[in-house]
């Protein structure tokens, strides 16, 4: 009770505006996904180069993590680097790689004050290290939080994921430990980078386009997807309100009627 009239009393202060989406607070999807895309046509739109798209791309980060973090998600997960976005020009690589370097020292305070948890959904192997000390250094100081998981995909991708899942799966079939009769979802699920998380209710994709770039894909079977026309760094609080207020209107089904 205490903690639902915390985030009534936080949710309310920070969204009065007469046209903000209605939003039922009961009714919070548990684990929202982020594709942020958008972030180079943006700068380009303003004549920038493209790392200043991600720069403000990094900006937002912070303020959706507020945002979800007042509405009482429990656990947002963004996707911050593919195992695909290796393939683009050095420099953009090794600008994205040093955000972590930037966001958490600047950030961090503040995402403890508020009770924010990090994780980290990818593969540590082939990042640079100033980068892995960046997000293990604030894994492991937020690792007794108990609010808000903010879940960072970086070098990440679904396919590789399943893959690696089911070879692990099989080695265990081989050592005995498991038997092919016995798999199943929630077998294979533990088997998933994200096994302690829920699977994500909602998924929200800036930018225009519709497709999922290998983000969740066995997590997000069941998903509600929303896309906006809005580049991620343009992409607002009540754009945010809004998708969690059209998952609310659509009735889920799960295969059923
Ligand atoms: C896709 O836009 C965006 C990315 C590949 C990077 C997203 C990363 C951030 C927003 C910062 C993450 C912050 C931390 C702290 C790790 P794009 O470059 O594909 O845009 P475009 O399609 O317009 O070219």
């Amino acid at each position: 009770m205490f903690k639902f009239l915390k985030h009534w009393f936080r949710f309310k202060a920070s969204h009065t505006a007469a046209n903000s989406p209605q939003i039922d607070l009961d009714k919070v999807p548990a684990h929202i996904g982020i594709i942020m895309d958008g972030n180079g046509r943006w700068a380009k739109q303003r004549g920038l180069p493209r790392v200043a798209g991600h720069h403000s791309g990094m900006k937002n980060v912070k303020k959706i993590t507020m945002a979800a973090n007042d509405l009482g998600v429990k656990v947002l997960t963004m996707y911050a680097f593919s195992t695909e976005n290796w393939k683009r020009p050095k420099d953009e690589v090794d600008f994205l790689m040093k955000l972590p370097q930037e966001f958490f020292p600047k950030e961090i305070e503040e995402l403890i004050q508020n009770n924010v948890r990090i994780r980290m959904t990818g593969w540590k192997e082939g990042l640079p290290d100033y980068t892995l000390k960046a997000i293990e250094g604030a894994i492991e100081r937020t690792k007794n939080n108990t609010g808000l998981i903010l879940n960072f995909a970086l070098n990440y991708g679904s396919r590789k994921e399943i893959m690696m899942g089911v070879q692990e799966m099989i080695r265990d079939v081989q050592a005995g430990k498991l038997q092919t009769e016995e798999l199943d979802e929630a077998i294979f699920s533990s088997y998933m980078l994200t096994s302690e998380l829920p699977d994500p209710d909602l998924l929200i994709r800036t930018s225009g386009e519709l497709r999922l770039s290998n983000f969740l894909l066995w997590q997000l079977a069941y998903s509600e997807l929303w896309f906006t026309e809005a580049y991620w760094p343009e992409f607002t609080e009540t754009l945010f309100l809004e998708a969690i207020a059209e998952y609310q209107r659509r009735a889920r089904r799960y295969g059923g009627i």
